[in-house]
């Protein structure tokens, strides 16, 4: 049975289990050895290192999230939409640098502006000419930001609006969604992930549990967690504690989990509330900004935050972020006699990062561009919904044009408690048999989710479509 609903499609089938062992996030899973068997054959060198790595970096990677069994491959090269590791295998590449790269490896008018910069010097300490194209350019974007400022990563960008909040409404909590991330700080590592043990299993939403160890407790007190895509619940928790708050953070699309577009007018309706309440919106646009659309996802479902904070493609590959607003709300950065809030960074607005992020936004920005971007996408993650239905594997994909993820089960996947829900193991087993095929689906981990960039051609869609289907195979 096949069926479609708007931008997100379930094909529902019979299901089967997974056992590759993989770690995540910090967590342990199962897997089969047969795929890891040939996965590491392919790949002797990347082992080697990796066996290497692990006796000077925890866990032998640079981030968490790079680390999955039987072991990460080692990167040597990225052209377009392709990878190379170091053993010599081609990989058609769906992380993207885990999102940055909407213009794929490479692009010769990225690298043509980094070189000239470079050669001008690389920072200065000093604001730029270029620094204020950007943010000129950023605000043509989104029109929702009158003043910006600049970070260096998605993390910092989520992190200072929330300062930046408080001190606008006198308020101190912040509430975020359950499930989402927006980086890794002590105040937004709160309901990221929820450990089985404590999972309210049942419920729609919990309070606040701090993810991971190192976390002081008292910061999970002005922390109130809401559940994305469930409207009443949300109200309710954002009424009940509105005179607390200062602001609600989202990822309009939530991608914390993997993927869930919101439904009906979950957006438009938060944005009344906040209004109404006197509370400050902030849409974490690191992942869905010059993504979704050139203005982001707030183009994309038309509803205007108080504060964007982006990243990823607004750094066309290099370290850049940033978060703006309105003039009266931002202004709260201005020094004054009572104080202002801080905000700062030796490395803010880098020049050879501003010169890659200007070069990718003048070309995201040409008519037309997003409908190709787009176009690329919905063949991808459409047509992985058809290789699964012929392969009889019951899926349901989420996307929306260049970012999706896939999930098995024969349920709708509407919230992130039903991601959770998904077969999570057989996800793992797909994904590694998809990589030892010759695709690398995205962020490795049932969480995380792909991309598409406008360097993929049909035929590398086709060729990847090919792939998952042998990958769809092998998991039935
Ligand atoms: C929605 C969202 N917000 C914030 C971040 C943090 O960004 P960074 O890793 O650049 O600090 C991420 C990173 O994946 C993200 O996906």
């Amino acid at each position: 049975m096949f069926k479609r609903i708007e931008i997100h499609i379930a094909i529902i089938e019979n299901a089967m289990v997974a056992q590759c062992p993989f770690i995540m996030w910090g967590y342990t899973m199962t897997s089969s050895s047969s795929c890891e068997a040939k996965y590491t054959a392919k790949r002797k060198k990347s082992k080697a290192h990796y066996e290497q790595a692990k006796k000077h970096l925890p866990a032998g990677v640079e981030s968490n999230i790079r680390l999955f069994e039987p072991h990460p491959f080692i990167a040597k090269e990225g052209k377009g939409p392709y990878l190379y590791d170091i053993d010599g295998n081609k990989l058609i590449d769906f992380a993207l640098g885990y999102g940055p790269l909407i213009l794929g490896h490479r692009r010769p008018e990225v690298i043509k502006a980094v070189k000239e910069q470079l050669n001008r010097g690389t920072m200065f300490g000093s604001p730029t000419l270029n620094a204020l194209e950007y943010v000129k350019l950023i605000k043509k974007a989104l029109p929702s930001i009158e003043l910006f400022r600049f970070t260096n990563t998605g993390s910092e960008a989520t992190m200072y609006p929330l300062r930046v909040a408080r001190a606008y409404t006198g308020k101190e909590k912040i509430a975020k969604a359950e499930g989402s991330y927006h980086g890794g700080y002590d105040y937004m590592m709160q309901s990221v992930d929820i450990p089985d043990d404590v999972m309210q299993k049942g419920k729609k939403c919990q309070p606040a549990v701090t993810w991971g160890k190192g976390l002081p407790k008292c910061i999970s007190d002005l922390a109130v967690i809401y559940p994305f895509n469930e409207w009443d619940e949300t109200e309710e928790i954002i009424r009940k504690n509105a005179d607390e708050l200062a602001a609600v953070i989202i990822e309009p699309v939530h991608a914390g989990g993997g993927c869930v577009i919101p439904r009906g007018d979950y957006l438009k309706r938060l944005r009344r509330l906040t209004k109404e309440l006197g509370i400050v919106l902030i849409f974490d646009e690191v992942l869905t900004g010059f993504r979704l659309a050139f203005g982001g996802a707030q183009e994309r479902f038309d509803v205007k935050p108080d504060i964007t904070a982006v990243a990823k493609v607004a750094g066309g590959g290099f370290q850049l972020g940033g978060f703006g607003g309105s003039k009266e709300i931002m202004e709260e950065i201005l020094p004054s006699d009572e104080g202002n809030v801080y905000h700062g960074g030796t490395y803010n607005a880098h020049a050879v990062s501003v010169a890659a992020g200007l070069a990718t936004l003048k070309i995201l920005s040409k008519p037309g561009i997003y409908s190709k971007i787009d176009r690329i996408g919905d063949m991808f993650f459409n047509g992985i919904i058809d290789v699964a239905e012929d392969r009889k594997v019951d899926l349901w994909v989420e996307h929306v044009g260049s970012l999706g993820q896939i999930f098995f089960t024969d349920k709708e996947v509407r919230t992130w408690r039903d991601e959770q829900e998904t077969d999570r193991e057989k996800w793992e087993k797909w994904f590694l048999n998809a990589l030892t095929g010759g695709i690398f689906f995205g962020v490795p981990h049932p969480d995380g989710h792909a991309f598409t960039s406008l360097a993929h051609s049909q035929e590398d869609i086709k060729r990847a479509l090919e792939i998952a289907s042998a990958a769809f195979k092998a998991v039935a």
